[in-house]
């Protein structure tokens, strides 16, 4: 994969650009790389701050051959990628935060958005949207307590290019080592690198809230909460804080 790599310099979204490519047939592994964005969408319809010169957006197309329920765990191997991508081009160690955020001296310093399309119960195709925060300065003010680049938190700049190279070649081989051995073989991969896995954590659920200790993910890739009672809980999507 990657044969098809397009490099721009302003655009609205990489994600925007990615489904009008898919809409034009473009493969399996295209993956488009912009300066900067002027719309970056997050997940659960937040903006992404995605100044020029500074990050890393982009957007991968796949069209997997894999069930509904596989694509969390694509994230996941996504997810794993990154963080040993990061590991390999800084020599620093980042953590995750279920399902997809990458922390750093406890703030997200990059985010994954996989967006599915899919007939009825089977995947078409798949867009996973990266944002990397590498060299950043400031951030504004409203995201400046949770958000960081890995620049303001080392005094240190880096090579964007170096960053996607190495994550392109570790999601390839990631990527193929899941669909040769399956989820089992990324899994403790994933758990070696949580943050909230047997931590108290809160759950911010589209119907509610959840307290309880995390547990680990399941071999689909959902997180396992047992509540004070002892119940288990599986979650499919939420936003997860750490109770101290
Ligand atoms: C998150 O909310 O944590 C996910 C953030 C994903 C941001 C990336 S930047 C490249 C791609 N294009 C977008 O508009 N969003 C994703």
């Amino acid at each position: 994969i990657f044969q098809n790599i397009i490099y721009e310099d302003t655009v609205t979204s990489t994600q925007q650009v990615a489904y009008k490519l898919l809409g034009e047939g473009a493969p399996h592994g295209t993956l488009i790389v912009a300066n900067e964005q002027t719309s970056g969408r997050g997940r659960l319809g937040r903006e992404w701050y995605s100044p020029a010169n500074t990050g890393i957006w982009m957007s991968l197309i796949m069209r997997p051959n894999i069930e509904m329920q596989q694509t969390p765990q694509l994230t996941l191997v996504a997810a794993v990628a990154l963080a040993r991508a990061i590991k390999e081009a800084t020599n620093y160690d980042v953590q995750i935060k279920w399902p997809n955020d990458l922390i750093f001296n406890g703030k997200k310093i990059a985010g994954i958005l996989t967006e599915m399309q899919s007939d009825p119960d089977r995947v078409k195709s798949v867009i996973i949207g990266i944002g990397i925060n590498v060299n950043q300065q400031t951030f504004p003010e409203s995201i400046a307590n949770i958000a960081s680049s890995l620049s303001l938190e080392t005094r240190e700049t880096f090579h964007r290019v170096a960053i996607i190279e190495h994550f392109l070649r570790e999601f390839q081989w990631l990527y193929h080592t899941y669909l040769e051995k399956g989820f089992s073989f990324i899994k403790p991969l994933w758990e070696a690198r949580a943050i909230s896995i047997g931590e108290e954590i809160l759950a911010k659920t589209a119907n509610g809230e959840l307290k309880g200790v995390a547990e680990g993910i399941s071999d689909e890739g959902v997180l396992l909460l047992k509540d004070s009672e002892g119940n288990s809980h599986r979650i499919y999507s939420a936003d997860i804080h750490l109770l101290e």
